[in-house]
């Protein structure tokens, strides 16, 4: 298991407007994982199409889509041991009903679509890197040392 195991995730339009910005990092932050990008942007219908491709199919793609770009998102990449599972484990699951209380959607979540976050599939393997290029420059990424690296990753 790598140390700097890097994982994608967004605060989905619903977070963004409910402030819940701030309560997500603090979460991955108090987890101990180290926040490598940050990128509060609008994502157009381009992105959206090729982010959710895979779902291009599913009768909720359009609703996915224009949900996806109906505001601002804040993308990010946090690193760690084990990270992506980490990251999913804390978000929960994509029904925040089957989530459970602590976890963000448990906590945060309304619906199938408003379910606050997004995180790469952890059994998804090429899914890290894929989300990882199509939202973030190489340069975007920062590569530096925790102060408190003895104790966090
Ligand atoms: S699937 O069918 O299991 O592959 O899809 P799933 O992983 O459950 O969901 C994929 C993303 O689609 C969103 N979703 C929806 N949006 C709007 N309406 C409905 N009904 C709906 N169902 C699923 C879901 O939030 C997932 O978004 P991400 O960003 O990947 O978590």
């Amino acid at each position: 298991m790598s140390e700097d195991e890097r994982t994608f995730v967004m605060v989905k339009p619903d977070g963004v407007q409910r402030g819940l910005i701030g309560e997500i990092v603090s979460r991955f932050e108090e987890r101990g994982l180290k926040l490598v990008g940050g990128k509060f942007m609008q994502i157009d219908d381009d992105l959206a199409h090729e982010h959710y491709g895979e779902h291009e199919d599913k009768p909720f793609f359009d609703d996915l889509v224009e949900f996806i770009t109906s505001g601002p998102v804040f993308a990010m990449v946090w690193e760690g041991a084990d990270a992506t599972r980490q990251v999913r484990s804390m978000v929960g699951e994509t029904d925040p009903a089957e989530s459970a209380p602590g976890t963000i959607r448990g906590d945060f979540g309304l619906d199938l679509g408003r379910n606050v976050i997004h995180a790469s599939d952890h059994e998804d393997e090429g899914a890290n890197e894929r989300e990882i290029d199509l939202f973030f420059d190489e340069e975007e990424l920062l590569d530096y040392e925790r102060i408190d690296a003895a104790w966090l990753y």
